[in-house]
């Protein structure tokens, strides 16, 4: 069994592979991604301190569901010859679920700590690496190459920083890679930033949520090259009618109010 000493932000990711795992285990599964059960598996830790349950995990796998297509669109358009970069990857199976061909190189990174579980638990592949860094320190982006049309991706991360952190981390991306380059990621509002506490992660890691993306214009204000593409709400993207029914009622009756409705926004920016 692999032993697992996570603390605040980093321990949330195991809230998310739980969600991935109990939705591969599930009898019509949204995502079934069996290597996040089986990583749970091979994992000393309570997952019953995660409170996920078979009814609320949807709501992890719809969102990676989500993403993933946003990543397969990205490989499709550029006829799979690029650079991926997953940030805040924690235990995440995404290569694996996306399985890209020879011309991609994909970099999972987040923390060493975190990096070293993912040595422990995922095999090697061919085109894929590692970087353990936090995606704020400053030299990091020097490793991957440029030249070729670049995907950063980055689930459940933009919230654990603070908006100068966010915005530099933008801003670097912008700068090393020119045109061809795709930012997408999800974000909560001031809302859900304000409400952590119900948040199933927060509870659990007591970790603190800070950045806030309002108005996803405002980013194109604020980092130079930068286009908006999309911003989906969450609640209503495609593939949210696989979310649970309870937060489907929610959120039809808490429509009207737009700072419900933006509660949860997936974002695309193109440079
Ligand atoms: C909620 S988890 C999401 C993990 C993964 N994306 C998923 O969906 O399962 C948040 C992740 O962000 C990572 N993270 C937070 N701040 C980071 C930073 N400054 N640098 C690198 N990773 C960070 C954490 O270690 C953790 O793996």
């Amino acid at each position: 069994m692999v032993p697992i000493r996570l603390t605040e932000a980093r321990e949330t990711l195991l809230v998310t592979l739980y969600g991935r795992a109990l939705d591969a285990r599930a009898a019509h599964p949204v995502l079934g991604d069996t290597m996040a059960a089986e990583a749970v598996d091979a994992i000393d830790f309570d997952f019953r301190r995660t409170h996920l349950t078979p009814r609320t995990a949807p709501t992890v796998a719809v969102r990676a569901k989500f993403l993933d297509g946003w990543v397969r669109e990205f490989l499709r358009e550029h006829d799979g010859e690029a650079t991926v970069l997953h940030l805040g990857a924690g235990l995440d199976s995404r290569v694996w679920r996306i399985d890209p061909g020879p011309g991609v190189t994909w970099f999972d990174v987040d923390f060493p700590e975190v990096i070293e579980i993912r040595r422990a638990l995922f095999p090697e592949r061919p085109g894929y690496r590692m970087i353990g860094v936090s995606v704020t320190d400053d030299d990091w982006l020097a490793q991957i190459p440029t030249g070729r049309p670049t995907l950063a991706i980055a689930e459940g991360l933009s919230m654990y920083l603070t908006e100068e952190q966010g915005l530099t981390l933008l801003r670097r991306i912008t700068d090393r890679f020119n045109g061809g380059t795709t930012i997408a990621f999800d974000a909560f509002n001031r809302l859900a930033i304000r409400t952590q506490r119900t948040n199933p992660a927060v509870r659990m890691s007591g970790a603190t949520l800070h950045w806030s993306v309002d108005h996803p214009r405002e980013l194109v204000r604020d980092v130079p090259g930068l286009r908006l593409r999309d911003a989906v709400d969450a609640l209503t993207a495609p593939g949210a009618e696989q979310l649970p029914r309870g937060t489907r009622v929610v959120s039809s009756l808490l429509r009207p109010f737009p700072a419900v409705r933006h509660m949860s926004r997936y974002l695309r920016y193109e440079r």
